[in-house]
């Protein structure tokens, strides 16, 4: 995939109606509908202030969470209109549709200099289905298409894919960089290049696991998906996370990692405990020898110094998925000393976005990283080598 693409800066956009895709979809409170972090919000700012700066009407768009029959007022992005707007310190004016009578009158009357935010995308049947009489409906109020929302480039829906068929489209500011910095690791890393996966499941890796073994010079598996990986060479893992289905699978990794010289490290040693909590009692083990009744939560200490040793000399580090369940503190030792150590090294250190994200967030090790991306689903079918539709529909520099 071509990750060279044009950005705002590339196409004027003075005295012109812009449409931009964002990714809106902020955790709210479910009893108050507050948002929780504004994070998406702020990670915006920088496309919205050039587009306005530079004379632009913005109509600002973008989906939150899943309604499924239609306009749900609980999904409504009135409250991120009125954050956008303490945000900007300007007016946000709101559309209570999409497509319908008030978003084309207000956006056929915006000013260069003003931004007007659409209600929820996914409001509208269309856009999941990228129908494009939708797309074509959207691109009609504007004359140019900006999409920033990269958490939902790999989604192929009317407002993320199907409306550059009808406007020329180019990349806002956090699309450009997250290309830059992830599509760097992929296709030209500085070596040697160390990937971390962590997370509970090998089925939800696969992809993953698939394509950086072609690329990478290391890969290290934590999280609940080593147990299988410890289970498919015969260990013991007692009540831990399991996937019997992939054990195969996990075999055939590690045989495939030796064939192509990739080192690929596993647990050495597991902090185990007596049940799923947070004061559960605990006890550390060697890999593949959890007593029955016992779970591994966390990766052991000769496991920290292991992976904490690979990434000291590494030129570049992926990390996505947690070693252990973060969550719990008493759990949390092998997530925090991979934190700490990526924090330490000199190395281009890339966060996938979601859970690893979460984590290095709460640890506060966030701004010692060279990038934590913005994209949980995104970032992972990024690193799996996918198409992104939300990338490949903008146009090429
Ligand atoms: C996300 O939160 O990962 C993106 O906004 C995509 O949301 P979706 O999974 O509902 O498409």
């Amino acid at each position: 995939m071509n990750y060279n693409k044009k950005t705002v800066r590339d196409i004027d956009v003075s005295g012109k109606k812009v449409l931009l895709r964002c990714d809106f979809n902020v955790p709210q409170d479910k009893e108050t509908g507050e948002i929780t972090s504004d994070k998406r919000i702020v990670a915006a700012l920088p496309t919205i202030r050039y587009l306005l700066e530079n004379n632009a009407a913005v109509i600002a768009c973008s989906h939150l969470g899943k309604p499924k029959n239609g306009p749900d007022p609980k999904l409504s992005l009135a409250p991120v209109a009125k954050r956008l707007s303490e945000l900007l310190g300007k007016p946000v004016s709101f559309a209570a549709d999409v497509v319908g009578e008030d978003a084309r009158a207000k956006a056929a009357t915006l000013q260069p200099g003003q931004i007007l935010l659409l209600e929820n995308t996914r409001f509208e049947k269309g856009e999941t289905k990228n129908d494009p009489a939708l797309a074509k409906a959207l691109a009609g109020m504007a004359e140019v298409y900006v999409s920033d929302a990269f958490g939902a480039v790999h989604r192929a829906h009317a407002s993320t894919a199907g409306v550059a068929d009808y406007l020329p489209a180019v990349s806002g500011f956090l699309i450009q960089k997250e290309l830059e910095f992830l599509g760097g690791a992929i296709a030209n890393p500085k070596r040697p290049l160390v990937a971390i996966l962590g997370g509970s499941k090998v089925s939800s890796k696969i992809g993953v696991i698939n394509n950086l073994l072609e690329i990478a010079d290391t890969i290290i598996i934590g999280g609940g998906m080593a147990y299988t990986f410890s289970a498919a060479q015969g260990g013991r893992v007692g009540n831990s996370l399991l996937e019997s289905d992939w054990m195969d699978y996990s075999r055939d990794m590690i045989e495939k990692a030796k064939a192509k010289g990739v080192k690929l490290l596993l647990p050495v040693d597991t902090v185990c405990a007596d049940a799923f909590a947070a004061d559960a009692n605990s006890q550390v083990v060697k890999a593949g020898e959890i007593p029955d009744g016992w779970e591994g939560l966390d990766i052991g200490p000769e496991t920290v110094k292991l992976y904490c040793d690979a990434v000291a000399d590494a030129g570049t580090v992926i990390w996505n998925g947690p070693m252990g369940v973060f969550e719990f503190p008493a759990f949390a030792k092998g997530t925090e000393a991979v934190a700490e150590a990526l924090s330490k090294t000199s190395a281009i250190t890339i966060i996938g976005g979601g859970d690893s994200a979460a984590a290095v967030e709460q640890l506060g090790y966030a701004d010692k990283m060279t990038h934590i991306s913005t994209g949980g689903g995104a970032s992972l079918e990024f690193l799996e080598g996918k198409e992104l539709p939300g990338v490949a529909c903008l146009l090429d520099k």
